[in-house]
């Protein structure tokens, strides 16, 4: 079925959902897209990395009557009491809750591996014993690790390079196995590289997108890990939007109890990203188009070039990316041109109207 059809269905029959996480970068945009197909939403977040912000701003995206459907419980997953609670007659889970980046889970593995691993257990237990339809989790390609074939196809991966990439792996085998064990539906989502509004731009564990955004706006230069010839399949996070809804409705018995790749099935390299980056955020702000940016060391744990095949997603989930990477990346630098100003004490820069 194609995804408009399957929205419109959804608004004739609201389910209840679940997203952990739900204060973050893809949680904060699953929520608005499932509020305005008129779902109720329950949001668990400990804001560990979220923000209160992010809700706030998709409260500003929905009518007064949406927001009214959703219900936040501020809790961690760690905490098993909670989980319990946040499922109680939920259909659908989206678990996106979990401490992201490579780095932070080489400075702090045990960190990493207790969101990531048990606070994945007490979900994925939690969401069984409540009986969902369906759980969706937030996989990673991080899980094809060493493996050097391109594109990624999802039955052929590697070692992992990194304890935050042994933990997705292991969410996985999860999955699998209260699937064999317990009969639970699961649909993993290997995510490639996701960006768009809202993704945090500060910190140090940052994703690459909003902060070379956020430094341009702030008249930083910016740096590339490498020859800046790595390359990444940066994806959208409509696409990803996308992916997550087919995947908790499907009705297609093959596509359940799989994992798969979602991307745009592209390849860009850093040195491209930073000129569309900067060509973008030109228009609006001239003196970006000066800024040089600065090499240094390739970081430990990443990979060279990372593509998907997202054929598997295509053909069982019926999953079409509607944003190519530089639709995607000109809605962003819009958003955080929009939204951002006082983020980046950027009253110099004009509005994209202006
Ligand atoms: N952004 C990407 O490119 C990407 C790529 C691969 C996988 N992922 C996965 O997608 C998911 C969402 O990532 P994101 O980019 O939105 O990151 P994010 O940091 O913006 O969102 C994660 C959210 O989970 C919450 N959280 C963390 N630990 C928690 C805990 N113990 N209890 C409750 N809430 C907790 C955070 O506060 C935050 O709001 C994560 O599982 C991440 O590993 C993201």
């Amino acid at each position: 079925m194609l995804f408009s059809q399957i929205s419109q269905s959804l608004r004739s029959e609201p389910g209840k959902w679940l997203i952990t996480g739900v204060a973050g970068f893809i949680g904060s945009n699953l929520l608005e897209a499932l509020l305005r197909l008129d779902q109720t939403v329950i949001g668990l977040d400990n804001f560990a990395t979220g923000h209160r912000e992010n809700l706030d701003d998709v409260r500003g995206c929905v009518s007064e009557e949406q927001w009214n459907n959703f219900h936040f419980l501020e809790a961690d997953i760690l905490d098993s009491d909670a989980c319990i609670q946040a499922v109680e007659g939920v259909d659908y889970v989206l678990h996106q809750a979990a401490l992201g980046s490579v780095p932070r889970s080489i400075d702090n593995p045990r960190a990493t591996n207790a969101a990531n691993i048990d606070g994945f257990l007490n979900v994925l237990t939690a969401a069984k014993d409540a009986g969902v339809k369906r759980f969706v989790y937030a996989a990673s390609s991080s899980t094809y690790g060493d493996h050097p074939a391109l594109p990624k196809v999802e039955e052929t991966i590697g070692n992992p390079l990194s304890p935050y990439a042994v933990t997705k792996y292991v969410n996985e085998l999860y999955a699998d196995v209260f699937a064999k064990v317990y009969g639970l539906q699961s649909i993993g989502l290997r995510y490639f590289n996701v960006f768009g509004p809202r993704q945090d731009p500060k910190g140090a564990y940052a994703a690459v997108i909003p902060l070379w955004i956020g430094r341009l706006l702030e008249s930083k230069s910016c740096y590339i890990n490498g020859t800046g010839e790595t390359s990444r399949d940066f994806c959208f996070i409509q696409n990803t939007v996308q992916a997550n809804i087919l995947a908790a409705t499907t009705c297609n018995p093959d596509a359940i109890n799989q994992v798969y790749n979602i991307a745009f099935g592209g390849r860009t390299s850093l040195n491209e990203l930073y000129s569309h980056i900067k060509e973008l955020l030109g228009k609006a702000c001239p003196e970006i188009l000066l800024q040089d940016v600065n090499y240094r060391e390739f970081r430990q744990g990443d990979v060279m070039h990372s593509q998907a095949d997202i054929s598997k997603a295509k053909n069982l989930l019926g999953y079409e990316p509607t944003h190519g990477p530089l639709e995607g990346l000109k809605e962003t630098c819009d958003w955080f041109i929009l939204h951002k100003r006082d983020t980046f004490n950027v009253s110099r820069v004009p509005t994209p109207q202006d």
